[in-house]
């Protein structure tokens, strides 16, 4: 039986990941706060075959993401396989006139929740039969700007740096970690966002997820148009970000001058 934990699963692209890798013999465990949510996405998983648990976490904090850690061992013996950290939210809003607590929030739960959890599994994960896998939910916004998402941009990029440094730490050891980097995909999340590249579906996302399962990558970036952005804008920084910087009008009000 192969237990392959998921949090931000009660919707959005956490819940299609789930659904996505629902197959006999994978036990799941399921994490949000909405538990109704999560009650249907666990008999979503059940009807293909699968086994799912379903543990309410708050990981907006250090003491939640610690809690939800401890019960998330509990629950499985210290036999997790896979880690899919995917919880996350956005601060949209132009950075000079958003709130300084949404941003707080925001890096606690996108970069300090699955730090967190990192350090408590990670010495678990290494003593899996196969080795463990961490698969960490960033975002395309860490390989470029993001106006209108400044502070979730960074939040993300920490996270990105974070897996890198840690990939080199643990070299030595039967870990695998991959990094997803979606691109603008329609959830809950962006429902009042604006893209310049199309959206994806989540559903799309979530197969990609488990795709990586398989092939154990070390970066996912779903979708053509998305990898074509990122190769720009690593390759050629300073020419993109002017690029992005005559269309920002699209994606973000012009922020007025203090
Ligand atoms: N949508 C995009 O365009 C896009 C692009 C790139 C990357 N991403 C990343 O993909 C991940 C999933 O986003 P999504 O678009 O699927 O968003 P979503 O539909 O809003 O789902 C977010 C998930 O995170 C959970 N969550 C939120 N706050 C939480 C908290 N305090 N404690 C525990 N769980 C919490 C939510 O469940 P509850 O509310 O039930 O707790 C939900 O399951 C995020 O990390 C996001 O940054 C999204």
């Amino acid at each position: 039986m192969k237990t392959i934990a998921i949090t931000g699963a009660s919707r959005g692209i956490g819940a299609s990941a789930a659904v996505a890798l629902a197959a006999p013999g994978r036990r799941l465990i399921l994490m949000a706060r909405s538990e109704d949510k999560l009650r249907d996405i666990q008999s979503a998983v059940e009807n293909k075959g699968g086994e799912a648990i379903i543990v309410p976490v708050d990981l907006s904090s250090r003491e939640g993401a610690e809690k939800a850690t401890e019960s998330l061992l509990d629950r499985t013996n210290g036999q997790l396989d896979v880690l899919i950290l995917n919880a996350g939210t956005s601060n949209h809003a132009d950075f000079i006139n958003s709130d300084l607590d949404a941003i707080e929030y925001e890096l606690r739960l996108n970069y300090l929740s699955p730090l967190v959890m990192l350090r408590r599994c990670l010495p678990h994960m290494v003593h899996q039969k196969e080795g463990g896998h961490v698969i960490c939910v960033g975002s395309l916004a860490s390989l470029m700007p993001f106006p209108g998402e400044a502070s979730y941009a960074a939040s993300k990029a920490a996270l990105l740096s974070l897996l890198r440094s840690l990939r080199v730490e643990l070299r030595d050891q039967p870990i695998k970690l991959t990094m997803v980097l979606p691109g603008y995909t329609s959830t809950e999340m962006t429902e009042n966002h604006r893209s310049l590249l199309p959206a994806m579906s989540s559903e799309r996302v979530g197969l990609a997820i488990a795709k990586a399962i398989a092939d154990q990558p070390r970066v996912v970036i779903p979708g053509l148009s998305n990898r074509l952005a990122a190769r720009l804008f690593q390759t050629v920084p300073g020419v993109s970000d002017r690029i992005l910087t005559r269309f920002a009008d699209l994606l973000v009000p012009t922020v007025a001058q203090p």
